[in-house]
């Protein structure tokens, strides 16, 4: 029998994959290598359909339900990207004035949305899914998932400015929780500091608020990473599936 937790975490979709191997279908998922999945068949613990299948190259269809070990592979469908959000883009399902939307950049016919939010001008690392716990475990406050920022800031910034950061400042009445601020570079010239700032709550343009507390304003923003989520080598506007082992290292985050 499949538990219900257990099953929630592999049900990765196996988009467009018709008569494979299912050897291949198993690595494909990113369940295991396709060795892994070789040794995983011949000891008998991989069902397609409910049968257990033992003979390597047994052919499958993506419509078939693989359960592995207990996990199964395909029943719920569920999808999560990773998206370099460009800049222009709005970080919404659907838009009232017809602005494109991050959803409108993947190609999916899964009903997806994304995990939390980056403003319009905003670049970086965004992901979405259509697994509501997965993104409650990324956004809830109580998890602390740190989110990385690279911002071009006018001037440069004091080393009060600095401290008071670091240890919070006033946005919308309230004390930001404690960040780490560094300072990546200077140009003289056009008087624009890069800062790197990372903090792990997610108020409504909270990083250019922070920067406005205390005298700047901010003229780019990236995000750069958000949990062990970076940017890769993925170029703006590109994105990539999850793998279940990032899947699960997220499920693994809960509660720590
Ligand atoms: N903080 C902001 O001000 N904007 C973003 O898009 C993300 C964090």
């Amino acid at each position: 029998m499949l538990e219900k937790g257990k099953n929630v975490l592999y049900n990765l979709s196996l988009g467009g994959i018709t008569m494979e191997r299912l050897q291949k279908v198993i690595a494909s998922s990113g369940y295991s290598s396709r060795r892994k999945a070789e040794e995983l068949i011949k000891k008998g613990v991989v069902f397609v359909n409910g049968k257990k299948v033992t003979e390597l190259g047994t052919k499958v269809e993506s419509t078939d339900e693989i359960v592995v070990d207990g996990h199964s592979l395909s029943v719920e469908n569920k999808e999560y990207y990773l998206l370099y959000k460009p800049s222009g883009v709005i970080t919404t399902t659907s838009d009232e004035k017809n602005r494109k939307t991050v959803v409108d950049l993947i190609k999916t016919d899964k009903r997806i949305y994304p995990v939390g939010r980056l403003d319009y001008d905003t670049t970086g690392v965004l992901l979405l899914t259509n697994d509501g716990e997965f993104a409650n475990i990324l956004m809830h406050p109580s998890n602390e998932i740190e989110k990385v920022y690279l911002a071009k800031i006018n001037g440069i910034l004091a080393k009060s400015e600095m401290a008071a950061l670091r240890s919070g400042v006033l946005i919308d009445g309230k004390k930001t929780a404690p960040a780490k601020v560094k300072i990546k570079q200077y140009n003289k010239s056009s008087n624009l500091s890069l800062i790197e700032i990372t903090i792990h709550e997610g108020k409504n343009h909270q990083v250019k608020k922070m920067f406005e507390a205390v005298n700047h304003t901010v003229v780019k923003l990236k995000r750069e990473r958000l949990g062990f989520f970076t940017l890769d080598n993925l170029k703006t506007g590109e994105y990539r599936r999850l793998t279940i082992k990032e899947v699960k290292k997220v499920y693994a985050m809960k509660g720590e």
